[in-house]
């Protein structure tokens, strides 16, 4: 079997010089797949994703890229190699209008930005109606469109999205994951982190539970979903 297209490899490491908080950790995914990272609060997935982006020293494991060892790269070099981030806080400039959201993301590029920006539209039509609004004026459930819709901005390979549906009604993250469906199957790897774990294994090729920094279970969605223990000890029985 040949390597995931990217992988966070036996990630060691945690912030500055406090202690580890990612221990052997794995996480993968694998070309226009959905791999999805549960767990508890506090058990790393937010420090697992920012360790596979760079904003994190590993102090053992690796991180690679369609085979590339990327461990030692930036951030921004690695969104060059086309990795996309969303972050799970701070993800829009809020005073900025969602059209202007959507150029800044766009802003490493040096070719037509506005094809990219009318896929957005075509994506999540609200944000053409809204374009001109200030981003911090929108419903939760289009601000996370706005941080999905600028990281799409640099037609990336790769999308990493951290609790995208996070505080949206149950209807809006329905949508949204048929969203992120939708930009998988145009060949986008997506690597999430869901809190809503039943419906977000549902639509996931891989999945990862993590437990204090460690891999407590991994497996496809739905082996995840039929697996007893974490059945009582993550989806509520
Ligand atoms: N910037 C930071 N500096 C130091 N410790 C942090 C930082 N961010 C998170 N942590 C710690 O790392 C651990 C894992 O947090 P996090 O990755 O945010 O968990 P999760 O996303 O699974 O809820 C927690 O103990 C948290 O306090
Ligand atoms: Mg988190």
């Amino acid at each position: 079997m040949s390597e995931p297209f990217l992988i966070g490899d036996s990630m060691t490491g945690g912030y500055g010089k406090g202690p580890d908080i990612l221990h052997d950790c794995t996480i993968a995914v694998d070309k226009g797949e959905i791999a999805v990272i549960v767990g508890p609060n506090g058990a790393g997935k937010s420090t697992g994703m920012k360790a596979v982006f760079g904003m994190l020293n590993v102090r053992s494991g690796a991180v690679r890229l369609g085979g590339e060892d990327i461990t030692n790269l930036s951030p921004q070099d690695r969104v060059r190699k086309g990795m996309g981030f969303v972050p799970q806080t701070h993800n829009i400039f809020t005073s900025m209008t969602v059209e202007e959201n959507l150029e800044m993301g766009g802003f490493i590029r040096t070719d037509d930005i506005y094809e990219t920006i009318e896929q957005v539209y075509e994506l999540f039509p609200i944000l053409r109606e809204k374009r001109n609004q200030p981003a911090g004026e929108l419903s939760g459930g289009q601000r996370q469109q706005v941080a999905v819709g600028r990281a799409l901005m640099t037609k990336p390979t790769v999308l990493m999205l951290d609790e995208p549906t996070a505080g949206v009604s149950p209807i809006v993250m329905d949508e949204l994951f048929d969203r992120i469906i939708e930009v998988a199957r145009t060949g986008i790897s997506i690597l999430m982190v869901e809190q809503n774990a039943r419906q977000a294994l549902e639509i996931a090729d891989k999945g990862y539970v993590l437990v204090q920094g460690c891999n407590a279970h991994t497996g496809s969605g739905k082996e995840l979903l039929a697996d007893p223990e974490v059945r009582q000890s993550f989806l509520g029985g």
